[in-house]
């Protein structure tokens, strides 16, 4: 195994959880349920496929590692298609209901029988990729309009199979968060909607949604994964995705697993979280490689959740990314090749880093007897930076 895991540099910050007080407070088994009802309905749905690598495990002397590949995901390549799209679904009904006078069911949108009323809706957002994706897919398969707002570093590729959905793609000459900032100003503006995976003071219901869509990993892993895992180790940007594979495992699983968060040293703002004691923004003077996980903001909303679940937080240096992806495409013994793109890795590389650091091995209680599972949150969204990065 590549070397650079032994040396690598993290920042480890354990915190005194209480596991399971934040499961249910800010998403409930409702929320959850009635997301993966939806979702399951929709057309070219299919669980993902749940991974087990053996030989990376004994490597590492753990007992068990599982890898739910999101890659898959509905086509898009990501995780993320889950939270976008099902949060533009919520504000279409709200809004269509409230204009027809009757609470219009969500097969009619989905069927496309309300496509001309949404049409006169415009849903916006901003992205470092993923998210817009997302919420474009679903915008174009609902009929509403949409505009989404990227950063200056967002890849060409990126930003092109976003406008491929239909969407109009605005960029913005800052980093993430000045897009987000950007895409709010506007919406507020002209009346449009913002459907962001992010919350602010007074805005959180399409980030609940958002993170109610997520939770359908959770309840496919739930019928392919019997037993708890102990660990999970899990990538954070704005902390979203963390905070509902943590609250829905909690309510599936119990309070059996540790649940540590992994971050970019360059953008790690839920470690400052952490560290503070409350949401933390931490400056972004350098875009990451995990374009996903540029995020300086936490969304406080998810916060709420990882203060009480999360015990471990966590920033990797950018010299783990390419040989974790290298790990996974080109796997020792029989292990599966799985093509997991920068951010999906970003967990996976922690976790590797801290089996092979005594310090921190013994800190996490990562043993031969350990389950630990990860989230491969995507594929080669990116292929060039995919193909250039395992290469
Ligand atoms: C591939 C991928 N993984 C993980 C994340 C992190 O999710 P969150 O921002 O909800 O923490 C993102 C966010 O865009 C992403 O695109």
């Amino acid at each position: 195994m590549n070397p650079i895991f032994e040396t690598a540099t993290l920042a480890h910050t354990a915190v005194t959880s209480q596991p399971g007080s934040g499961a249910n407070s800010v998403l409930t088994d409702a929320d959850f349920s009635s997301a993966f009802e939806e979702i399951s309905q929709w057309p070219g749905y299919a669980p993902t496929t749940l991974h087990q690598l053996p030989t990376l495990s004994r490597t590492l002397g753990v007992g068990q590692i599982f890898y739910k590949d999101e890659g898959t995901r509905f086509g898009l390549g990501s995780f993320k298609a889950l939270g976008g799209a099902y949060a533009a679904l919520k504000i279409l009904q709200r809004e269509l209901s409230s204009a027809a006078g009757r609470t219009v069911p969500m097969a009619e949108i989905r069927n496309g029988s309300m496509a001309k009323q949404a049409g006169g809706i415009t849903l916006v957002s901003a992205t470092d990729g993923n998210h817009g994706r997302s919420l474009a897919w679903g915008a174009n398969n609902f009929g509403a309009q949409c505009r989404i707002y990227i950063h200056r570093e967002v890849s060409t590729s990126r930003a092109n199979a976003i406008a491929e959905l239909g969407a109009e793609v605005i960029r913005v000459n800052g980093d993430y968060d000045m897009s987000v900032h950007e895409a709010r100003r506007e919406a507020n503006e002209n009346g449009w909607f913002a459907v962001s995976d992010t919350s602010w003071e007074g805005y959180t219901e399409p980030p609940k949604n958002v993170m109610s869509g997520y939770g359908v990993m959770i309840d496919e892993l739930a019928q392919q994964m019997p037993q708890a895992p102990t660990h999970l180790f899990i990538q954070g940007g704005v902390g979203g995705l963390a905070a509902a594979v943590s609250a829905r495992l909690r309510q599936h699983y119990g309070n059996a697993f540790r649940a540590v968060v992994v971050e970019p040293e360059l953008a790690a703002c839920l470690l400052a979280s952490a560290s503070s004691g409350a949401p933390t923004a931490v400056p972004i003077h350098e875009e990451t490689l995990m374009a996903g996980l540029s995020c300086g903001e936490p969304s406080a909303l998810a916060w709420q959740i990882l203060q009480h679940e999360v015990s471990d937080f966590m920033s990797i240096p950018e010299s783990l990314v390419a040989p974790t992806m290298r790990l996974l495409a080109k796997p020792v013994g029989n292990d599966p090749a799985i093509v997991g793109g920068e951010s999906a890795v970003c967990g996976m590389a922690g976790m590797i880093a801290s089996c092979r650091q005594p310090t921190l091995r013994s800190a996490l209680n990562l043993n031969a007897d350990s389950k630990v599972l990860f989230i491969g949150s995507e594929g080669a969204t990116d292929p060039d930076i995919y193909a250039s990065l395992v290469a």
